[in-house]
């Protein structure tokens, strides 16, 4: 199997000691994946990180590159700092504070615009699923991004289908609705000529659950949570990446 990626975000967890801690052991352990830390801790991320296999994202920011924004941060600022990847349109960016896909396209545009990475966050409310409209709300919200920076710029970027009923519940998607899911954006990309683009799933992924939706041939890696932030359960989670 290729080697899978694996991309940790820490949410607003942590604190300097338990980051400096944290990183240190992914960096002894080396071993390819990206992690997200808050803001304050990604220029000591980068420094402990350089030269390694782990890369350093942000968890968002800001579609202008400077100005009177109050405590926003900007991809310039990002990559001065070291980033190389941004989590843009996270669920709880979209639910907590009002991002809508206008919004998300203006923030993947800004990224690649300065050279970072965009990790697209697309996923569908347990109502939705309930109702029969999982597919048809994660297709709007991934075509509403390719059509937004269109298809060339689309293949410089990240998807990670995020079910907003598995993010932090214990309770991932079975592989059959992982599947089922990325294929159908898979499908969607191909439509639109944007093959190449990987595709990662997010949603209560754990040591224990990440081999089997790893070796699922429709996910391209992982993007993890709450196990992101115990060194033994994210280096496990890479190991199973390999
Ligand atoms: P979780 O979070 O792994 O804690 O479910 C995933 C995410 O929000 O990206």
């Amino acid at each position: 199997m290729s080697q899978k990626l694996v991309v940790g975000n820490w949410k607003m967890f942590g604190s300097r000691a338990m980051a400096a801690e944290l990183l240190q052991l992914l960096r002894d352990a080396n071993l390819p994946s990206v992690v997200c830390p808050p803001y304050p801790y990604l220029l000591m991320a980068a420094d402990l990180l350089a030269g390694s296999a782990v890369k350093v994202g942000a968890q968002d920011l800001e579609y202008r590159d400077e100005g009177a924004y109050t405590g926003e941060v900007s991809g310039p600022m990002l990559r001065d700092v070291g980033c190389s990847h941004v989590i843009v349109g996270h669920s709880e960016r979209r639910a907590l504070y009002g991002e809508n896909d206008a919004l998300v396209v203006e923030k993947v545009r800004a990224a690649l615009r300065h050279g970072l990475t965009p990790v697209v966050c697309v996923g569908e409310h347990l109502e939705q699923r309930q109702r029969g409209l999982a597919k048809r709300v994660v297709l709007d919200q991934l075509n509403a991004v390719i059509n937004g920076i269109g298809a060339e710029s689309f293949a410089r970027v990240l998807v990670a289908y995020e079910p907003v009923w598995a993010i932090g519940s214990g309770v991932a998607a079975t592989l059959d609705d992982v599947a089922e899911m990325h294929v159908a954006m898979r499908a969607a990309l191909r439509d639109a000529n944007c093959d190449g683009v990987a595709l990662l799933y997010g949603g209560s992924v754990k040591p224990d659950n990440a081999g089997q939706l790893l070796s699922l041939h429709a996910v391209d890696g992982v993007l993890v949570g709450g196990a992101s932030l115990v060194a033994d359960s994210f280096l496990r989670i890479c190991s199973a990446a390999k």
